[in-house]
């Protein structure tokens, strides 16, 4: 895989190799210590809408064995870790007091991976929004924000002391697109005006939690988001293509990043969109409270989209997020996606790290004053262990090896990049998939719980712990 483009540098000094995780897919202990539901909880437990019936009620069970999972990193040399909060369980209504016990619960995960030498990285909403906040409306209601800033305060006033790395959010775009127009994430909901609405609630929302966590922690703690921005590729040179292609770039990535790096949403996808709506539910301020310094842009990358502009009614219309009748894509009813050739991972999605170089480099570009993380990247393979009960897992090696290659070359030609983090450390509950898609380093069987390091666990253990890809 690295060959003619391959570099040959190290990693900048500091570099931070970790791996990352979220809340609902391994903590497990739903209904202990008085963690109420989220809308991951209500939507796993309604029938049809997660293969095989999975739900999150034990995953890995990480909230039971988390000291053990944190000696696991520290086997496999990684000095950072990436976690999210799970919303409902410290504040378990989505307003008013905390639950101590649930804050504990971080303190103690905190505390276990400072002494070990990794640095934590908290995400405060990786897509399990409080059931009762949903109820009320969701993402497609301003309060929402609201109420996150006032939890983004809780967290940091407990965490504060001992967390430098802050993340509001994880790819709001799923949060909005997946889970309010093409309904195959919590919620479920498929209205195209809810999920633009979402959309610009949750970047409300980061403008209004980074203004609270600036206010509750000490001036060393760093404050960031992380987008899963597309890069998106027209299928053909054609003008008619290319507009395609600027659309799903409007919608996938503008609307994030013109309101949080450039304090405005872009003419065009108000355009594009104004069929639906005037976008009315944009206050006058709102963008610019979003545009909040940033001191570090996290960027999750798996796989590329290939569009086209299409009048036929039975072209797909998503890209690998999910079956739905219903578009992620408001307004876009005239684009098709399309698989590229070549090698796939298990989720269907193809591998092609010069993704991941373009989009550290445009957004080094487009963020010249935020640091850039790799906040995730890894793959999906159908591992499982053999006779001897190793599992062997080239193709997820060989995928790492291509994608840190493509990292060093972003470096070289002056991304700021300060770090990555493999998804996942863990199998884990992979959304609508369930368990059946394993994108850990690490092997989990759910029977049992125990886990066993994949041969990519120990391989990215040697490039942690050298600092450098292998020859
Ligand atoms: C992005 C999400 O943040 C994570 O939760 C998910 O498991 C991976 N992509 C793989 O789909």
């Amino acid at each position: 895989m690295p060959s003619a483009t391959s570099s040959s540098g190290s990693f900048p000094p500091g570099f931070l190799w970790g791996s990352a995780t979220a809340a609902y897919q391994i903590e497990g202990a739903t209904a202990e210590d008085g963690r109420t539901p989220s809308i991951w909880d209500t939507f796993s437990h309604t029938p049809g809408r997660v293969e095989n019936g999975d739900t999150g009620d034990v995953a890995c069970d990480h909230y039971h064995r988390r000291a053990d999972d944190v000696r696991l990193m520290a086997d496999l040399n990684l000095n950072a870790y990436r976690f999210s909060v799970s919303w409902s369980r410290v504040q378990p209504t989505g307003r008013g007091p905390a639950v101590q016990r649930g804050l504990d619960f971080y303190r103690g995960l905190v505390d276990d991976l400072l002494a070990k030498g990794i640095t934590p990285s908290l995400t405060l909403y990786h897509w399990d929004l409080p059931q009762e906040l949903e109820d009320a409306g969701g993402w497609p209601e301003r309060d929402t924000a609201y109420r996150f800033a006032e939890y983004a305060g809780i967290v940091a006033e407990a965490l504060g002391d001992r967390v430098e790395m802050w993340t509001t959010f994880n790819e709001p775009w799923c949060s909005a697109f997946l889970g309010y127009g093409s309904g195959v994430h919590a919620p479920g909901r498929t209205d195209p005006v809810a999920a633009l609405r979402a959309a610009h609630h949750l970047n409300l929302a980061h403008g209004l939690g980074t203004q609270a966590l600036r206010s509750a922690l000490p001036a060393r703690a760093r404050i960031g988001i992380s987008l899963n921005p597309s890069v998106v590729r027209p299928l053909t040179p054609s003008a008619e293509d290319v507009d395609a292609a600027r659309r799903i770039d409007a919608l996938a990535n503008r609307v994030f990043s013109g309101p949080l790096l450039h304090g405005g949403y872009p003419a065009d996808l108000l355009a594009d969109t104004a069929a639906l709506t005037d976008w009315s539910f944009v206050e006058s301020g709102d963008e610019a409270l979003a545009h909040q310094r940033l001191d570090f842009l996290g960027i999750n990358y798996y796989t590329p989209a290939v569009v086209s502009h299409t009048t036929e009614p039975d072209a797909p219309r998503t890209d690998g997020h999910g079956a739905s009748a219903h578009s992620p894509w408001p307004g876009a009813d005239a684009v098709a996606f399309h698989q590229p050739p070549g090698e796939r991972t298990e989720m269907g999605w193809s591998v092609d790290p010069s993704g991941l170089y373009e989009l550290l480099v445009r957004y080094g570009r487009e963020a010249p004053g935020a640091a850039l993380y790799v906040t995730e990247n890894g793959a999906a393979y159908d591992d499982k262990p053999g006779a001897d009960g190793t599992v062997h897992d080239p193709e997820r090696i060989a995928y790492l090896h291509a994608h840190l290659d493509a990292v060093q070359r972003a470096v070289q030609v002056g991304a700021d990049v300060r770090g990555y983090f493999l998804w996942s450390l863990l199998d884990n509950f992979e959304w609508a998939y369930g368990y059946g898609k394993r994108f850990g380093a690490v092997y989990v069987d759910f029977e049992t719980q125990t886990r066993t390091p994949k041969s990519s666990a120990r391989w990215y253990a040697e490039v942690a712990g050298t600092g450098a890809l292998p020859g």
